[in-house]
């Protein structure tokens, strides 16, 4: 079993949602956190929080970083690294998303969902990867989506994103098998945050109403997950009824795919 007392951990997108969520559980579980998003305000809001119910764990440090952008990344890591003496376990967390059909979505809103969701990580991982070696041992969990699993209609800008992610966590798996470092990818399902709101909506399909989980379960799942050293967390049913019948009944999850797809387009635009 895994200790979360005392680790030093960097969450990415620590300010909102599934990151601030699994910040104030960590903490709850004695981490000693280093928070980053782009607006420093929100991040405050976080760490005020945190200090109000935890007064005996250390202050997060928070630093405000895009993580998409190469000099902020490389800078975030120095100075966690810095203060913190090393990093133990890497949450990317940060993420957005682009929502319609493919065909209506514009090549830079392509270009930006990657640029977050799967250079950011990368970004991060190789700067913090250096580190983890030096000390022989660290945790990665890369924060995916049960769409990496199968193309989601009209997230196609979006599953691309998160399926890139998931096949470059398989491959540092694999290399890093005998480093003493590790790699977790978690597929959360549909949970209630402010990513629907801040998405961007592309047109030609509406958002389906769906069972939404709170993130505070979504986080407590991810931090029970790193205690017990799990090396995948699919969460809600919907991501294991797809798991399973990509793999065993693929034809079903295809039939699915359709008919949301059919259901969910404006019937404008068909
Ligand atoms: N909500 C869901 O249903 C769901 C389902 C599956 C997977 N996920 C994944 O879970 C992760 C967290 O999403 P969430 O639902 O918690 O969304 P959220 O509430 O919108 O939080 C997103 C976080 O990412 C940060 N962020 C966005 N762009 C950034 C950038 N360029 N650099 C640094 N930070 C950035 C935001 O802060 P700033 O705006 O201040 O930068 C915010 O803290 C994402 O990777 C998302 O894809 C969510």
């Amino acid at each position: 079993m895994a200790k979360i007392e005392g680790s030093r951990v960097l969450v990415t997108g620590g300010s909102s949602g599934i990151g601030r969520a699994t910040c104030i559980e960590l903490a709850k579980r004695g981490a000693i956190l280093a928070l980053t998003a782009r607006r420093l305000k929100t991040l405050r809001k976080v760490s005020d929080e945190i200090k109000d119910a935890f007064p005996d764990v250390q202050a997060p440090l928070l630093i405000p970083c895009d993580v998409s952008d190469r000099e902020d990344a490389i800078k975030l890591v120095k100075k966690c690294v810095d203060h913190l003496g090393g990093i133990d376990i890497l949450i990317n967390n940060a993420g957005i998303g682009v929502y319609g059909k493919a065909e209506m979505t514009a090549l830079d809103d392509f270009r930006s969902v990657m640029e977050v969701n799967f250079f950011g990580s990368v970004n991060l991982i190789l700067e913090v990867l250096p580190h983890m070696k030096k000390t022989g041992g660290g945790l990665i969990i890369n924060i995916a989506s049960v769409a990496a699993m199968h193309g989601v209609p009209y997230m196609g800008a979006y599953c691309a994103s998160k399926a890139a992610l998931v096949a470059l966590s398989q491959s540092l798996r694999a290399e890093l098998a005998t480093s003493g470092i590790s790699i977790m990818i978690v597929y959360p399902g549909y949970t209630q945050t402010n990513f629907f709101r801040v998405e961007k909506k592309v047109g030609g399909a509406r958002r389906p109403a769906g069972r939404y989980v709170p993130a505070k379960k979504v986080a407590r799942s991810i931090v029970n997950a790193i205690e017990n050293e799990r090396q995948d967390l699919v969460l809600t049913l919907e991501g294991k009824a797809l798991k399973f019948s990509k793999v065993f009944i693929p034809w079903l999850a295809e039939g699915a795919m359709q008919r949301i797809a059919y259901k969910l387009a404006d019937k404008k635009e068909v």
